[in-house]
């Protein structure tokens, strides 16, 4: 049974496959003619429709050195459920890929990255309505979880260190809006047979800067976040890539270091509502104290 017979999203399909579909999107790799494939992005619902055409519009529109994002081929709309056809983009995932990784390839991978953050910091944001500044999201974000049930995994003087922390925030002053990808883990990136990389899975970001950007790659450079997926990168990896995405960030704006650790406690701090069984949920509680306990020892 393939799933064109469960999801009537898919009635124009002659074959579709099922590639994910555990959020509030079915991805499928899908044909009408039997020759030409190519990948739908659906909503699951009405509700999600807005989040995917979201995410549709901000692929369009991004471009920047160094990242390519799939072709948009067309999008439709099926009993009020948003979907989305882009381009098959051939390649690894970047995980599965730095596993397997040269040293030299390791270093060209790191090239295309601090290029594309090179090109991101001049580059406007792609949010049309008017974002909110580093602190004031990430206050707010300390907030929510806070009040949530699963922010009883932050004990409390955790909490208090994150709020203190944010002075350094507000004492480097705002910084204006930059391009960002709003998810740029590992598992976003696709990596092509000459090294080109291509981004999926855009999202607007909780604040449109590309610190955002430095910071979820680093949650699964420094944080593991891949580890619940894929089998372990060999740390020397890990390590360089970070090293020159933190250079780049420092060089492109001397006061990053001052928040690196900060921005990597509040990247796991948003994923703990989200987290779905008790033994994820303490991963993430393990994270943010870790990436607290280093703002002690920090600037
Ligand atoms: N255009 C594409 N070409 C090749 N593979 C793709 C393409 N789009 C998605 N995929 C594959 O499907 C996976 C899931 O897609 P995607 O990252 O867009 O959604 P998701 O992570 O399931 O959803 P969410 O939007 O909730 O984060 C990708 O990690 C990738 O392996
Ligand atoms: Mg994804």
């Amino acid at each position: 049974m393939t799933p064109r017979d469960h999801d009537p999203v898919l009635a124009d399909a002659l074959e579709a496959r099922l590639l994910s579909g555990l959020s509030g999107a079915g991805v499928y790799l899908m044909t009408r003619d039997g020759r030409h494939w190519f990948v739908r992005k659906a909503a699951r619902d009405a509700a999600s429709s807005a989040r995917l055409r979201g995410q549709a519009a901000r692929q369009a529109r991004f471009q920047a050195a160094g990242l390519t994002t799939p072709r948009i081929l067309g999008e439709g709309d099926h009993d009020g459920r948003f979907f989305f056809d882009m381009e098959l983009v051939r390649g690894l995932d970047a995980a599965s890929w730095l596993r397997r990784a040269t040293l030299a390839e390791v270093r060209s991978f790191g090239d295309r990255l601090c290029a594309y953050l090179e090109a991101a910091a001049t580059t406007p944001a792609l949010a049309t309505a008017p974002a909110p500044g580093l602190f004031e999201a990430i206050y707010a974000k300390l907030c929510q979880v806070a009040a949530h049930p699963a922010g009883a995994r932050m004990a409390p003087e955790v909490l208090a260190q994150l709020f203190l922390a944010l002075d350094r925030v507000r004492r480097l002053g705002p910084r204006a809006p930059t391009l960002c990808h709003g998810d740029l883990t590992l598992e976003n990136i696709v990596v092509g047979e000459g090294g080109q990389l291509t981004v999926l899975d855009l999202l607007d970001a909780p604040y449109e800067h590309y610190w955002q950007d430095v910071a979820k790659l680093h949650q699964d450079l420094a944080g593991g976040w891949y580890l619940l997926t894929q089998p372990r990168i060999a740390a020397s990896v890990l390590d360089h890539l970070s090293r020159r995405l933190c250079a780049t960030a420092t060089r492109l704006d001397p006061g990053y270091p001052e928040v690196h650790a900060l921005l990597l406690a509040a990247t796991f701090v948003r994923i703990l509502p989200y987290a779905r069984d008790d033994a994820e949920r303490a991963f993430v509680a393990a994270r943010i104290d870790h990436f607290t306990s280093l703002l002690r020892t920090t600037p």
